[in-house]
């Protein structure tokens, strides 16, 4: 099959990462999260004190970091220079600042070139928020995943498990503001591309997308 650019957006909840990975592996293409590269940022401006804010700042600390996504023993690992830091994003204070830090020009304008360069040999699966509206506005196919605030915020409660810092209501809480964040913004806000295929993964089995986003797939290849 030809080799193509995929691209899946939607809220956060809307079961991307899961769904990516697995359509991913199903058709032989390596999958990008393009949030922990957001993460990345965000990490290391709380590391250094950089404010959210603070456009100067954030553009200097571009300058000065190396964030990379890079693929160890079949599993995808975030490095900030030599660092692995893939297991230590994805607290409350990480996540919030990871969506104040992606409304910010310097920082989406030097994750472009990041994005884009992991997708100039084709055969990948995008994940993120505008992978389809400006990332890859050219990409072959494109999906935009969502479903209820309800549902999406009870599948990233069970996923944190017992170990979880946070209630229900808290996550749910922070799940709205951050898509408030992340669809109001003025730079690459969260909506999906006028030629994305839409689907509500609300009362889906994570398997029943990925078999539609695969038939999906396989149909317009062989039609293409
Ligand atoms: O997918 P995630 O929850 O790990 O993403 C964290 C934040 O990064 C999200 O709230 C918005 C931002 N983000 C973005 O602006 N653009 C992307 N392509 C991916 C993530």
């Amino acid at each position: 099959m030809k080799k193509i650019v995929i691209t899946i957006d939607g809220p956060a909840g809307a079961g991307k990462t899961t769904i990516s990975k697995l359509l991913a592996d199903r058709i032989g293409y390596r999958y990008v999260d393009t949030g922990a590269l957001y993460r990345g940022i965000a990490f290391e401006a709380l590391k250094k004190g950089v404010a959210d804010n603070d456009d100067v700042g954030l553009e200097k600390l571009c300058n000065e970091i190396d964030i990379k996504l890079v693929l160890k023993e079949s599993s995808l690992r975030l490095l900030s220079g030599d660092n692995d830091i893939t297991d230590i994003i994805r607290t409350p204070e990480i996540t919030m600042m990871a969506s104040a830090v992606s409304a910010r020009p310097a920082v989406r304008k030097y994750l472009l070139d990041v994005q884009r360069n992991m997708g100039q040999q084709k055969g990948v699966v995008f994940e993120g928020r505008d992978m389809g509206t400006v990332v890859f506005p050219e990409a072959e196919m494109k999906f935009f995943l969502d479903a209820s605030l309800k549902t999406r915020a009870l599948r990233r409660f069970v996923e944190l498990g017992n170990g979880s810092v946070q209630s229900l209501d808290e996550v749910k809480e922070e799940m709205k503001r951050r898509d408030e964040n992340d669809r109001s913004r003025n730079i690459a806000p969260l909506k999906p591309a006028p030629n994305a295929v839409v689907v509500d993964t609300t009362d889906l089995t994570i398997e029943g997308v990925v078999d539609h986003l695969f038939d999906y797939i396989v149909k317009k290849l062989k039609a293409s």
